[in-house]
C-alpha cells in the first residue's frame, strides 16, 4: 500500500513539463501543495499552451536533456526531492529519422539526469518514464514486469537503455529510482502526431466540414489505451513507496486504430467512416510493433491503481474536446508527419 510522505513543502522537478504528461503531473502535484519546477528548452517557453493556464505558479528553468550543466543547474535550483524524467524524443516514427538525436535525449538524457542525481541530490527520488515500446515484437502477452524487451525503433532501444541505467543506479549507489513501464496514454492534450488525437482532430474537422478526408497508416495495429491523468497520478504513488520499484501501468485491453475510427466517427453520427480514411505507405513504420496489451496486476496489488477510464470514454472525451476546440474557432497546425 502506498505510504505517503507528510512533511513541508515538497519540490519537484519535472523535465518534459510541456509534454501531456508533464502539464498533467504539474497540475496534479500543484495541487498536492509542492513547488514545481520545470527543466524546459527556451523555445517552448512562448509556445507550449498546454501550460500556459500554470505559468504563475511553476518556475522554468531553462535546460536540455542533451546539457549536463543545465540540468545540474536545474537540480541545484530545485533542490527536489522528486524528480520526475518525462522529456524524450518521444514520437516513435521521427526516431528512425533522428536516431542520433533520439539517443542523445532518451536515453543518455537518462544517464545524465541520474548523474546529477548521484552529485548534487542523492536522497531525492527519480521517476523514469519507461515504455511499453520496449516490449517491441512482444515475446509473450499480455505484457508483465518479467516479459523481456525486444525494442522495434530507435525509441524503443533508448528507452530500453534509460530503463536499465534506472536499475544500474540504483543497484550501484542506492538511488531511490525507479521505472513506470507505461503503454499508451491518451488525452485532450495528446500531440497532433500521435494516432489518437490525429484521429479525435480529424474527426472534428471533418463534422464541421473543415477537411474531407485523413490519411492514416496501419490500421489494423493494436494498442493499449489509457487516459492520461490516471497515469500521470501512477507516477506520483510509485515516488511514495520505500522502496523503489518498476511497475507496468496498463489497462489490460487493446484495440486496433480502425477500432479507434469506428468509435470516434460514430460519436459524431458518421457510421461510414471508411470513405472518409486513406490509408498512405508514408504513415507505415520500418518495423512495426503490431500489438501491445499490459497486465497491470503488481500496479493493483502494491499502489491499489486502478484505471477507470475505458476505451469507448477515452474515445468520447478526446473527440468532445476537440469538437469545442474547432467550435470556438481554434484550428491547430498539423505536423506533417
Ligand atoms: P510529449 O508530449 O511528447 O512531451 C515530451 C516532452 O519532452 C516535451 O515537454 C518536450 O519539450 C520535452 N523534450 C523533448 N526533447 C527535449 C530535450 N532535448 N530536453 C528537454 N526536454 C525535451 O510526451 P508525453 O506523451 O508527455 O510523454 C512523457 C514521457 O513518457 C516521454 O518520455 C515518453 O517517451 C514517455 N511515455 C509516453 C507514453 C504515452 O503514451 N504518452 C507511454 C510511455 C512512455 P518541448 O515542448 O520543448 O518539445
Ligand atoms: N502516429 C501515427 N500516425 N500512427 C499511426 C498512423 C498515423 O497516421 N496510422 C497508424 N498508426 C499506428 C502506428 O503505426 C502505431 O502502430 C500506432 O498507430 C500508434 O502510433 P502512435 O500513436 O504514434 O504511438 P506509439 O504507440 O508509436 O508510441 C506512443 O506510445 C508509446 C508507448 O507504447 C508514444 O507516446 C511513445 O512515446 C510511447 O512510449
Amino acid at each position: 500500500m502506498v505510504h505517503i510522505l507528510v512533511s513541508e513543502t515538497r519540490s519537484a522537478l519535472i523535465t518534459g513539463l510541456t509534454g501531456q504528461d508533464g502539464s498533467y503531473l504539474a497540475d496534479q502535484l500543484l495541487e498536492k501543495g509542492y513547488d514545481v519546477y520545470g527543466l524546459v528548452r527556451i523555445p517552448s517557453m512562448p509556445t507550449s499552451t498546454l501550460i500556459e493556464h500554470i505559468l504563475d505558479d511553476v518556475t522554468l528553468i531553462d535546460g536540455d536533456l542533451t546539457d549536463q550543466a543545465s540540468i545540474n543547474r536545474a537540480i541545484s535550483i530545485s533542490k527536489p526531492h522528486a524528480i520526475y524524467n518525462l522529456a524524450a524524443q518521444s514520437f516513435v516514427a521521427t526516431s528512425w529519422k533522428q536516431p542520433i538525436l533520439t539517443s542523445e535525449v532518451s536515453a543518455l538524457g537518462v544517464v545524465r539526469i541520474l548523474e546529477g542525481i548521484r552529485y548534487l541530490a542523492p536522497d531525492s527520488r527519480m521517476y523514469q518514464a519507461s515504455s511499453s515500446e520496449m516490449f517491441g515484437k512482444v515475446q509473450e502477452t499480455p505484457q508483465t514486469e518479467a516479459t523481456k524487451f525486444y525494442p522495434r525503433s530507435p525509441y524503443g532501444i533508448s528507452k530500453v537503455f534509460g530503463y536499465w541505467a534506472v536499475v544500474n543506479y540504483r543497484e550501484s549507489y542506492g538511488i531511490h529510482a525507479s521505472n513506470g513501464i507505461l503503454f499508451n496514454h491518451e488525452s485532450p492534450r495528446r500531440g497532433l502526431e500521435f494516432v489518437t488525437r490525429k484521429i479525435s482532430y480529424n474527426v472534428a474537422r471533418i463534422k464541421m466540414g473543415l477537411v474531407d478526408k485523413i490519411q492514416l497508416g496501419n490500421l489494423d495495429a493494436k494498442r493499449d489505451w489509457g487516459y492520461a491523468p490516471e497515469y500521470v497520478d501512477m507516477m506520483w504513488r510509485m515516488l511514495q513507496q520505500d522502496e523503489p520499484s518498476d511497475l507496468v501501468v496498463a489497462t489490460g485491453e487493446s484495440h486496433s486504430v480502425r477500432e479507434f475510427c469506428d468509435e470516434a466517427f460514430r460519436h459524431v453520427g458518421i457510421d461510414d467512416w471508411e470513405s472518409y480514411v486513406d490509408v498512405a505507405e508514408a504513415h507505415f513504420r520500418p518495423a512495426e510493433v503490431k500489438e501491445l496489451r499490459g497486465d497491470a496486476s503488481l500496479a493493483r496489488e502494491k499502489l491499489g491503481w486502478a484505471p477507470k477510464v475505458d476505451f469507448r470514454r477515452l474515445v468520447q472525451i478526446m473527440v468532445d474536446s476537440d469538437m469545442e476546440l474547432l467550435t470556438s474557432h481554434r484550428e491547430m497546425t498539423e505536423p506533417t508527419v
